[in-house]
């Protein structure tokens, strides 16, 4: 194959510093804030006290991106610079990768690399290092519903992820593009590379949609598995839907696939 005939994709993947802790702060509050409705279910006062919402946002932000080497591992999209005009960052994901560490540390120890898997900063959770601060939205959000958010996508987690893939998943906890760039392959793009990880770890991927993720999510070949309904008392509800990538049964279906396809022979 000729690869100069390939174009260049426009957009590049890589993971966050905390340089870019505030574009990504911009991001969510230009996109999740706008477009996901449990945004505006959990922080309804978020117009009332702005400044506090883009600080508190912006704390949430810095605890995933300088934890990159235990729980959480933050990705950008940038648009790649063409001549006068800069790179831009234009989305953003961030995924729940304890489970591929547990599981990696565990792989190892099964090989009996014990000492390996003690030492190496990437491969085991850091026990020393100190748990981030969640940060408290008094004035901006919604306490009880907090609360209740906090309580029931855990729950939802164990019941049905736990339930149904063991540790052999992570999780997408959050995913936004800015508007601008919305249905121009960005979101694609920041999901490849958890797909990739997830097929190359043998791997489930575990999410809860937004209305717009319940769109997107599917042309990935993720599968709703549940809805998930978060209330708190005498209050009004907000729904969830739980998807998954299961690369097992993927793996599986496209095997089969393959399988069928393949020419009978004819003597
Ligand atoms: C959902 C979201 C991340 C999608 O990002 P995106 O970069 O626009 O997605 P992509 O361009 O990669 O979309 C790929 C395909 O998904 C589908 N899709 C994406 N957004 C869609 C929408 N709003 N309506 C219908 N289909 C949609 C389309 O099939 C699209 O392909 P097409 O544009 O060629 O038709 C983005 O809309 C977003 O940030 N929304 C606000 C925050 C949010 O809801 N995040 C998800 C939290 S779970």
């Amino acid at each position: 194959m000729d690869h100069s005939t390939i174009p260049r994709s426009r957009f590049v993947v890589t993971e966050a510093l905390l340089s870019q802790l505030d574009v990504v702060t911009d991001i969510a509050l230009s996109s999740l804030a706008v477009f996901d409705p449990a945004w505006d279910w959990r922080f309804p006062n978020r117009l009332i006290h702005p400044s506090e919402h883009r600080l508190l946002t912006r704390q949430k932000f810095h605890n995933f991106i300088a934890d990159k080497n235990s729980k959480w591992r933050v990705f950008i999209a940038q648009e790649t610079a063409t001549g006068a005009t800069p790179s831009k960052t234009v989305g953003f994901a961030v995924w729940d990768v304890s489970n591929m560490q547990s599981r990696t540390a565990a792989l190892k120890t099964d090989r009996q690399d014990r000492q390996t898997a003690r030492r190496s900063p990437d491969l085991v959770l850091d026990s020393t290092a100190k748990p981030p601060t969640s940060p408290h939205h008094e004035k901006d959000g919604h306490p009880q519903r907090l609360a209740a958010w906090a309580e029931t996508t855990s729950k939802a987690r164990r019941e049905l992820f736990d339930e149904a893939f063991g540790n052999r998943y992570f999780s997408l906890q959050i995913l936004a593009v800015d508007p601008q760039f919305f249905r121009q392959g960005v979101a694609t793009l920041l999901c490849n590379w958890g797909i990739k990880m997830a097929k190359l770890k043998n791997m489930s991927i575990a999410l809860f949609a937004s209305p717009q993720g319940r769109l997107f999510y599917p042309t990935l070949g993720f599968e709703a598995i549940s809805t998930v309904e978060v209330q708190a008392s005498n209050d009004e509800a907000i729904q969830l839907i739980a998807m998954a990538y299961d690369s097992r049964s993927r793996i599986s279906a496209q095997t089969t696939r393959e399988n069928m396809s393949l020419p009978t022979q004819q003597h």
